[in-house]
């Protein structure tokens, strides 16, 4: 079939590059000419394992990149729009990227097209986006439908090619039937269902995941204070099957490009249908509180932050992605240096992205050891596979205190401590 996928971010150019690996024919599009002509050159513009090689495959063959989105929509039948939907000013989802790549698209139309709403947005979009449309496009014939997201950064090609379902929605019956026959190569459960429903299943899916996240921290302080192990107790809860091991996984909080807006516009979402979401509010809560209990242990440990220097193993909000975008490691450095600490920092992929936000006078690392020297103490916030590695014994030899606060309990406590160290985990 062929696609014109619009806005080529995470979610879009892991759409784009798979759909051309499965033998569709890709037009990826985006307003932002550097980003295409860097992946007209084969660059990929995110960290994303095994994306390189799927660009390096079929780019120049069925898939290809352009800022031209008239052209695109024209020569597609499928036209996915995958520009971002950030978080308004009062909470809400802001549509207007959405609004705006549904104009052009609309635009463009001749002849039958499904325009698929792939990125995460508020029920009632699809109405939405099908009025921007009709408003446009004449008499042209077109579906909407929902498509949303589920792939998570870090493993977003696997999870593309190997979703858990698929959710389309829409009450058209030809939209439908494209719909299926262009996923038939995915092995997955093809679930179709009526627009709103579709929408309403991506933030509730989101917003219960990360209830999980605030649920397993609340336990870990809980834990803490009595003497349990968090570890323990969410090993032994995920062999029930109703709970499962996923997201259970206790640290410095929830973050990400998803989580934390998702969850605030569906707290928008309910406030709107006059619904009070408490238990949503309770999880943003418990959240927030995870990234400033997190800071506080690093002030407890160390008596007092103020001229101490702290080294920070981790940026991105969590392992294997380059995403720093509402990440916890970015706010609890912000907490460390407003409390007068000297942070140094490292990232195996997410310093350029890092360097965005940061306030001045962080100091940027060469490598893990690099950051470690002459440190008071080391605070572990994202579980990259290069910091479990580590030589300890040398870890030791270069701080200036054998300090370690590992926030994402990612280092084996008996270990690091044979080695002298003093070692801190969440929960444990
Ligand atoms: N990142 C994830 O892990 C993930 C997972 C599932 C769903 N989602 C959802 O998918 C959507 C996209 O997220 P993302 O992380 O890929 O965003 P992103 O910010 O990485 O990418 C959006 C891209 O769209 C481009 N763009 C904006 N307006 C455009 C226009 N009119 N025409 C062409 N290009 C345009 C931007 O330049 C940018 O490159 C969001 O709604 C998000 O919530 C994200």
């Amino acid at each position: 079939m062929k696609i014109a996928v619009i806005g080529t971010g995470y979610v879009g150019l892991v759409t784009a590059a798979c759909f051309a690996n499965l033998g569709h024919a890709v037009i990826g599009v985006d307003k932002d000419e550097e980003k295409i002509e860097r992946l007209n050159r084969g660059e990929v513009t995110i960290y994303e394992v095994g994306l390189p090689e799927l660009l390096l495959r079929n780019l120049g063959r069925n898939l290809n990149f352009t800022t031209n989105t008239d052209n695109a929509v024209r020569v597609s039948e499928i036209v996915f729009i995958t520009v971002g939907t950030p978080q308004g000013e009062e909470g809400e989802a802001d549509m207007s990227y959405v609004v705006e790549a549904a104009s052009e698209i609309a635009a463009s139309i001749k002849g039958y097209k499904i325009i698929v709403n792939k990125s995460t947005m508020p029920v009632g979009s699809t109405r939405l986006v099908e009025r921007v449309i009709k408003e446009k496009a004449g008499g042209e014939e077109f579906d909407v439908v929902s498509n949303p997201e589920f792939l998570r950064e870090g493993t977003a090609v696997r999870d593309f090619m190997n979703p858990d379902r698929i959710v389309v929605g829409t009450e058209s019956q030809k939209a439908a039937g494209i719909m299926s026959e262009l996923y038939r190569s995915l092995k997955a459960p093809l679930f179709i269902t009526d627009a709103a429903s579709a929408e309403m299943i991506k933030y509730a899916s989101n917003a219960f995941l990360a209830t999980k996240v605030s649920f397993i921290n609340a336990i870990a302080n809980i834990c803490e204070a009595t003497g349990a192990d968090v570890k323990e107790v969410a090993l032994g809860m995920g062999y029930d099957h109703r709970i499962g091991f996923e997201f259970l996984r206790s640290g410095p909080g929830f973050g990400g490009s998803c989580f934390p807006k998702d969850c605030q516009a569906l707290i928008e979402i309910a406030r709107g249908s006059g619904y009070h979401f408490y238990l949503l509010e309770g999880v943003m809560q418990v959240n927030r509180e995870q990234m400033e209990l997190t800071a506080g242990k690093v002030e407890r440990r160390l008596g007092e932050l103020s001229g101490k220097a702290v080294a920070v193993w981790g940026l991105a909000f969590k392992a294997n992605t380059d995403d720093v975008r509402d990440s916890p490691a970015v706010e609890i450095v912000r907490l460390l240096l407003d409390g007068g600490a000297k942070v140094r920092v490292y990232d195996p992929q997410a310093m350029e992205n890092a360097r965005t936000l940061l306030p001045e006078g962080v100091e940027y690392a060469r490598d893990p050891l690099h950051t470690v020297t002459d440190a008071d103490l080391l605070l572990i916030l994202t579980d990259w596979d290069e910091f479990k590695m580590q030589d300890f014994r040398k870890v030791g030899e270069l701080m200036k205190s054998r300090e370690v606060l590992d926030a994402r309990n990612c280092l084996e406590p008996l270990s690091i401590r044979r080695l002298g160290f003093n070692y801190e985990g969440i929960g444990r």
